[in-house]
């Protein structure tokens, strides 16, 4: 039995109708992974004799393979150098936590990614929020707040928010940082690798603004199919995340296999973008289709392929993914607390094997779904 204060935070969780559990889908259509280009099925990695890497990357963990990954990861991002972290969550964690020190600022989007906050919650650092990408707030915030002696500000934000699939003004963004030497931004890409620019590159460098982000965050989990992220940036930032990244020192690195599959799912991003650009269409057309089926005001405007479907209340959301799925969609609602209550949603994610026949249909099932409440 644990602790009784466990289970009472458990029967909270039960009453307001958010509990989380872990469920299995098969044979439905998917809209809901963020396997957007279809990678996890379509890598073939060298093969590797070596499974394990047998220990931290400051230690045994450090291979050939692994230096040169790196270099391929840094030239195709056109940045010195790339870091390979174990997932997004431990790249952000590192990173975020050591470089922001004590008297130094951290004014971060208010919806950025839990793996943000929990890094903000290791950092020596203050920490404060701005308005979902309102840089008119973040302005007010650098003038008010940045002001201290020895104070470095690092502007947190998303390429591609992962629950409202929105992006940031970044050419505005930079123009805010540019000329205060004190002032840098990190830049979480995780939803944007695979999906934003001509080769999927992501959003700063499909604007040609990647020299003006201290760090940028690619994780491999989503659009390259596999897992594992790295932290992009100077020379000085790689050889300081190897030094006191904690989540990056203390864990066995990525095994042989994993680190061919990144590789993998680079030489198809970099060979034929194809895929990219089916999904950059499939976005288009499916924002078309949204008007088309009514439904305009329920979805928050996104031109990438995390699309929002807003339906208020817990209990509500979850029947209306629960139809879709008997129908044979695999759509799962986001609930509150994850999302703030009243913007229960179901998210919907586009791929670039998705056909505009199955989003039409899809579409009209939710409408008549939503027409019946
Ligand atoms: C914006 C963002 N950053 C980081 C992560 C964490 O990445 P990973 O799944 O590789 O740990 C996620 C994953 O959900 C994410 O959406």
């Amino acid at each position: 039995m644990i602790p009784e204060k466990l289970l009472v935070k458990l029967a909270r969780r039960h009453a307001n109708k958010s509990m989380r559990e872990l469920r299995t889908t098969s044979g439905l259509i998917d809209f809901s992974s963020n396997d957007y280009l279809g990678f996890s099925n379509k890598l073939k990695p060298a093969s590797s004799n070596k499974h394990g890497a047998t220990g931290s990357r400051l230690l045994t963990g450090q291979t050939e393979i692994c230096q040169q990954l790196e270099q391929k990861i840094a030239a195709f991002h056109k940045t010195e150098s790339a870091l390979i972290f174990n997932s997004g969550y431990d790249a952000n964690l590192g990173l975020i936590s050591s470089v922001a020190q004590r008297g130094d600022l951290i004014l971060y989007d208010e919806y950025v990614h839990a793996s943000i906050r929990d890094a903000m919650k290791l950092s020596d650092a203050k920490s404060l929020k701005f308005r979902h990408n309102d840089l008119g707030h973040l302005s007010i915030l650098l003038d008010k707040f940045s002001k201290e002696e020895n104070q470095e500000v690092y502007i947190i934000t998303e390429s591609v928010f992962s629950m409202d699939g929105d992006m940031p003004n970044l050419v505005e963004l930079v123009n805010l940082a540019k000329n205060k030497d004190n002032v840098h931004i990190i830049l979480d890409e995780a939803h944007a690798l695979g999906t934003v620019g001509n080769n999927g590159e992501g959003l700063a460098q499909s604007q040609n603004l990647q020299d003006d982000i201290f760090a940028r965050i690619v994780t491999y989990g989503k659009s390259m199919g596999c897992h594992g992220a790295a932290v992009l940036g100077g020379f000085d930032l790689n050889q300081f995340l190897v030094n006191f990244a904690r989540s990056f020192v203390y864990t066995t690195a990525l095994p042989q296999h994993s680190l061919n599959c990144i590789s993998n799912a680079y030489d198809l991003l970099a060979q034929d973008s194809k895929e990219v650009e089916n999904l950059q269409l499939l976005v288009i057309k499916f924002n078309r289709l949204v008007v088309q089926s009514g439904l305009r005001l329920r979805f928050r405007e996104s031109v990438t392929p995390i699309q929002t479907c807003i339906i208020p209340d817990n209990d509500v959301v979850k029947k209306a993914a629960l139809q879709l799925q008997e129908k044979g969609y695999d759509i799962r609602p986001i609930l509150s607390p994850t999302v703030p209550a009243g913007e229960e949603r179901l998210r919907i994610c586009l791929h670039s094997f998705n056909t505009i026949e199955q989003c039409e249909k899809m579409l009209h099932t939710l409408a008549a779904i939503l027409k019946k409440r």
